[in-house]
């Protein structure tokens, strides 16, 4: 959790100095457009919810056997003042530029379904297949693809899409859940050992609440303790026990989030400086005197740009 919360500062940051380049010159936004979302695809009941929570480490999604996400979720992770974060809705895939404390985009897609149900039209396996494909093609958007452990993992939907739009994997995490519902004699070591299906990160297994967990209200500490024993203590699982688990799985998700927003960090240093060297253009031409209030904003964009310079090259070190 550490790593998640710490980077959330850093992608504030960003998203800031994106904001203020963007009111001054218009590039900005894309910029911000580029930075990394984190959706959870597979078939429906697979836990996509539990897993977008249980990495986050907070109770916010609606879950459950009943329950069914029919469009897609957005949330947003915030900053407080004092530091402490938050999770917020948006329930629409709407980014809010002014607001300087939007950080990171988690989406809860809605699940991928086999045959449509009574009532349905004909056409709603193929519509949610297509939202969800609308969401997880952006080159931005990192996939979490989940696949039930009491299913056939290899072929499931999750990694069909995921495969389908990120050829490469260099951007899907292939995750399994409900160890813990396989059937006896039975284990998924072939897949979480990479060898029934290779992808280009490591599997991550997990066992998420069940549904008489949700019922008794167990909380997420508890949750993720009896997750880290199930493992330590599984004949099946215990020599991949330190590479299992939720949190595991946020640690992998954080490192790749830093490396992709740090990959960022030149291009918008780059923009900085082209935004510095013309904002002293312009402030050459209307002369120095800031009492003027054209030239005060001016200077005090200036001073931001530099502010943000100073701190991605020190993120840089
Ligand atoms: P979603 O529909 O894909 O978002 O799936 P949910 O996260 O809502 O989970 C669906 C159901 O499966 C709920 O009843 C969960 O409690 C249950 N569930 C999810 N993950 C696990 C798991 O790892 N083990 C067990 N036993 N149940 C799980
Ligand atoms: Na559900
Ligand atoms: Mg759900």
């Amino acid at each position: 959790m550490a790593t998640m919360v710490s980077l959330i500062g850093l992608i504030n940051k960003i998203q800031r100095a994106c904001t203020v380049l963007g009111d001054h010159g218009g590039e900005g936004m894309s910029l911000w457009e580029a930075l990394p979302s984190v959706a959870v695809v597979g078939g429906q009941s697979s836990g996509k919810s539990s897993v977008l929570e249980s990495v986050v480490g907070r109770d916010f999604l609606p879950r459950g056997s009943g329950i069914v996400t029919r469009r897609p979720l957005v949330l947003q992770l915030h900053k407080t003042e004092s530091g402490t974060e938050y999770a917020e809705f948006l329930h629409a895939p709407k980014k809010r530029f002014t607001d300087f404390v939007v950080n990171l985009t988690l989406i809860d897609l809605p699940g991928l379904t086999k045959v449509a149900v009574e009532g349905q039209p004909d056409t709603i396996v193929e519509d949610i297949e297509n939202m969800v494909r609308s969401y997880v093609e952006k080159p931005n958007c990192i996939i979490l693809a989940i696949s039930p452990a009491n299913q056939d993992i290899a072929t499931s939907d999750a990694i069909k899409l995921a495969k389908e739009v990120d050829p490469t994997g260099e951007r899907t995490f292939g995750v399994v859940t409900k160890l813990d519902l396989m059937d006896k004699g039975t284990n998924a070591v072939d897949v979480l050992e990479g060898r029934a299906y290779r992808l280009q990160h490591p599997w991550v297994g997990i066992v998420n609440r069940s549904q008489a967990d949700i019922n008794k209200n167990v909380d997420m500490i508890v949750a993720r303790r009896k997750e880290r024993e199930y493992f330590e203590t599984s004949p099946d699982y215990g020599h991949l026990a330190s590479k299992m688990g939720s949190e595991y799985l946020a640690k992998l998700l954080s490192q790749h989030l830093e490396l992709v927003i740090r990959q960022r960090i030149p291009s918008i240093i780059a923009l900085i400086n082209k935004t510095i060297d013309e904002l002293n253009a312009e402030l050459d031409r209307i002369g120095r005197p800031i009492a003027a209030d054209g030239g005060a904003q001016l200077y005090m964009i200036l001073e931001l740009c530099r502010a943000f310079d100073r701190v991605f090259k020190e993120h840089l070190d």
